[in-house]
């Protein structure tokens, strides 16, 4: 069912006329589960984990980017008026891949050029640049994040008709629109009425990954316009230039700001340092690069408790975010917490738009070929599986199963073995 306004314009009637905002998201609110084996697996007695199911909510891409997609893009469209979107990420960004659907899908459709940096290759960024080509998306390739940023800028400076999205749809360096955290500002007040529901008992902590920082700023903004003892735990998984305690607290305040200025019924705040806390130490050694905890959180979590209740974290944002909540968990003295662990990574099964893609990376620009030439990552490739078995097979064209996800390979075991091992050395796992 459409929704008709956010909670936020029901609150603040005032807002309605002045914030724009178009519905993308199906299916809200998100469920909030409880993760009753995990909380085995670190013998709480009296503590509750839960996840919010924002991984499902949309019917084709969910995860936290259509909750800033509908004020980012309401901007676009309601107020600018434009036909065109430009933004930019690096080669597998979930943002792009957002905005590539979102712009296909929306009646009329809008135009998309994605900008995209080089970062590490696995086979999430393969699929993620067959996805951006299958949605419409017109692609260009920068080396670095910073370069990628220049080339997007020069561009639209000479394509007025577009409207420039910032990478993940949060402010960069405290400039540009606070309207995507402001999403995750509705997200708490959603949040709150399941609280009042009963379906949840307030949490004291709610784990969430921090990239471009817009998706923790708003739960930071939004506990703290409604006074939640909750405390937002965010998990950096990007470098230290982008998120910081500063730029998180800055861009909170901003949103908030922002909305006071468009309602003075809306409580003037500030976000301090105090009011949220920031996990350093699941990075790696980079952006997109694996790291052997954040592998290990994205297995068990998988193994417990997304098998049967359909998701599947990654190893970029919401696997390091899990391993920080693992170790917290640990610790005795955080055995009797109620914590959310909010789901941000898209749990839809995609894989329909693969297999019609076929793999056919030539339709892409020739720059992006060598991400698909240079290294093979796809399982059925580095075992050189027949096409007959090929074919028939599961994980053939599938995002995340491979021959060992999948008890019926059909291939004998020492192929799989060596093929495992081949593997293993061109995903390395850094050891943080
Ligand atoms: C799956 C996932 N989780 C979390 C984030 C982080 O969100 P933000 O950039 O708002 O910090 C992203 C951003 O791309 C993401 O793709």
């Amino acid at each position: 069912m459409e929704r008709i306004e956010p909670l936020l314009f029901k609150k603040y009637p005032n807002l309605k006329k002045k914030v724009p905002w178009i519905p993308l998201l199906t299916n809200v609110p998100t469920p909030v589960e409880r993760l009753t084996k995990l909380e085995k697996y670190f013998n709480l007695e009296d503590g509750q984990i839960y996840i919010k199911r924002d991984d499902k909510n949309h019917q084709i891409y969910g995860g936290n980017k259509l909750r800033k997609l509908e004020f980012i893009f309401g901007n676009t469209i309601k107020r600018k008026k434009k036909k065109a979107i430009v933004t930019c990420g690096g080669i597998g960004t979930n943002h792009g891949l957002a905005c590539s659907i979102i712009c296909n899908i929306l009646n009329p459709p809008l135009k998309c050029d994605l900008f995209l940096f080089n970062q590490p290759l696995t086979w999430h960024v393969q699929r993620s640049l067959l996805l951006y080509d299958y949605f419409g998306a017109k692609l260009h390739f920068g080396k670095t994040d910073v370069s990628i940023l220049i080339k997007a800028l020069f561009f639209w400076i000479f394509h007025r008709k577009y409207d420039f999205i910032l990478p993940g749809g949060s402010p960069l360096i405290g400039r540009g629109t606070p309207l995507g955290i402001v999403g995750f500002i509705e997200a708490i007040l959603e949040l709150n009425e399941q609280i009042k529901k009963g379906q949840i008992s307030e949490p004291d902590i709610i784990f969430i990954a921090a990239g471009t920082t817009g998706t923790a700023a708003g739960l930071i903004a939004g506990c703290k316009l409604l006074g939640l003892k909750t405390k937002v735990y965010a998990v950096a998984v990007v470098k230290d230039f982008i998120v910081n305690s500063s730029n998180l607290a800055r861009n909170a305040s901003k949103a908030l700001k922002y909305l006071h200025k468009k309602d003075k019924n809306f409580p003037k705040l500030k976000v301090t340092e105090d009011d949220f806390e920031l996990i350093k130490g699941y990075l790696g050694s980079g952006y997109g690069v694996k790291t052997i905890r954040g592998q290990k959180a994205v297995d068990t979590i998988f193994e417990l408790e997304g098998k049967e209740k359909g998701f599947d974290l990654e190893t970029t944002y919401t696997g390091k975010a899990m391993a920080g909540m693992f170790d917290f968990l640990i610790k005795e003295e955080n055995k009797n917490k109620i914590i959310l662990f909010w789901n941000t990574y898209n749990s839809n099964d995609l894989d329909n738009y693969i297999k019609e893609a076929q793999f056919d990376y030539k339709k892409l620009p020739k720059k992006f070929h060598k991400f698909f030439e240079e290294t093979n990552f796809q399982c059925w490739q580095i075992t050189n599986c027949p096409d007959d078995i090929k074919m028939n097979c599961p994980a053939y064209l599938n995002h995340e199963y491979r021959f060992w996800r999948i008890i019926e390979c059909q291939l004998d075991e020492e192929k799989r073995n060596e093929a495992y091992e081949a593997l293993n050395k061109v995903i390395k796992l850094n050891d943080a």
